[in-house]
């Protein structure tokens, strides 16, 4: 990273993320990424099929101070430098929060720094100044990850004001579950959704028509900006179970792609009716999902053509990572925003709106 970009006065942040099976360290000066810092222990989930909390837990305990060391050494500061500490409290796997809050507040103590919890959906979406800059305000931003999918209208991002507003929901599957649980049927290894990705482009997007949740004209009168994926899962895998009992062979790539054109149609169609709805011309996309190619280039094309913009972070910042907890300390301290206090708690459940704790 070259000197010339730093610029010095801006609050030198690192963020602790452990939401999920993801040890993210990252840190940030202002809107620049200085260093991102993982450790995952997806393998040592894999062979269950979906991650293990108690396994998660021990994993970030290990991986916390190797982390955090080498995100220093990569930004090229010493632990002394940082002006603050930003850590995702919730919402997230309890453990798993705990080892990553209990960390964050060793380090503000030690270091006599401001400490400031913050709710991880926002940090998916305040990750995306590291590449692009400011975020438009206002902008839609679609949340789509492992355990949420959400269409929220942002004003601002660190929460103010009801500046972080729900439009819609998934009323059950989150997206990136629905893509692990598809994965899995079709005997692809876990987390699914980059193997769906990768298999689909062998496929065949039409091949086979499934169902468009909560987009009839009847659903759209209560559910507009609302999401359903649980009746396309059991879809593909009665499609799946029918080929099976038939004797012929599944075509894994057919399936991964009509799987995934049904998922990225629904996403983008909504996501571009809540920015139409609302007259807002800025579209930002991210959580894991965002990562999905099919997904970026959908968003992309059928976006420009009602001229509105879309913003994706790259795929290594839609996944969880510390960079955008970072990021999103880094919008609170320079929005002056009060930190929190010394006690503040692990909230598994935390809800969207709460993003930074008192
Ligand atoms: O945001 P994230 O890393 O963790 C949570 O906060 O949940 O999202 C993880 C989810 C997983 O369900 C994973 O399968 C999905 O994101 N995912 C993808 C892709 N990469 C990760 N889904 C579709 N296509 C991808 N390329
Ligand atoms: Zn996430």
């Amino acid at each position: 990273m070259g000197d010339e970009l730093v610029n010095r006065d801006e609050p030198l942040v690192l963020g602790i993320e452990t939401s999920c099976d993801e040890t993210g360290v990252g840190i940030v000066r202002g809107t620049t990424l200085l260093a991102d810092a993982i450790a995952s222990s997806v393998d040592e989930h894999a062979r269950f099929g979906g991650v293990v909390p108690e396994v998660a837990s021990r994993a970030h305990l290990q991986a916390m101070v190797p982390t955090i060391e080498r995100a220093c050494t990569t930004a090229g500061v010493s632990l002394r430098d940082v002006d603050a500490i930003a850590v995702t409290h919730g919402p997230g796997l309890a453990g798993a929060l705990l080892v990553g809050v209990a960390s964050a507040k060793a380090l503000a103590l030690g270091l006599g720094k401001p400490i400031y919890g913050v709710n991880h959906l926002a940090a998916h979406v305040a990750v995306d100044q590291l590449e692009h800059g400011p975020l438009p305000e206002p902008c839609i931003a679609l949340l789509v990850s492992g355990g949420h999918s959400s269409l929220l209208r942002v004003t601002d991002v660190t929460g103010a004001a009801s500046g972080v507003a729900p439009m819609g929901a998934t009323i059950d599957d989150a997206a990136g579950e629905a893509f692990d649980k598809v994965a899995r049927l079709l005997g692809l290894p876990f987390p699914g959704g980059p193997h769906i990705d990768r298999v689909a482009r062998d496929g065949g997007q039409v091949v086979i028509d499934f169902p468009r949740g909560l987009t009839s004209r009847r659903d759209l009168e209560r559910h507009r900006f609302d999401f359903s994926f649980s009746g396309l899962k059991t879809a593909v895998a009665r499609w799946v179970e029918a080929r099976e009992l038939s004797g012929e062979a599944v075509p894994v790539a057919d399936v991964a792609a009509s799987f995934q054109e049904a998922v990225c149609d629904v996403l983008v169609r909504k996501a571009i009716d809540a920015a139409a709805s609302e007259g807002i011309e800025d579209l930002m996309i991210g959580g894991g999902v965002a990562a999905n190619s099919r997904l970026r280039a959908m968003a992309e094309e059928r976006a420009s053509a009602k001229g509105i913009r879309v913003r994706v972070p790259r795929p290594g910042l839609c996944t969880d990572n510390g960079a955008m907890v970072a990021a999103l300390g880094a919008e609170m301290v320079a929005r002056g925003r009060t930190p929190s206090s010394l006690d503040l708690p692990a909230d598994s459940s935390l809800p969207v709106t709460d993003v930074l704790a008192g």
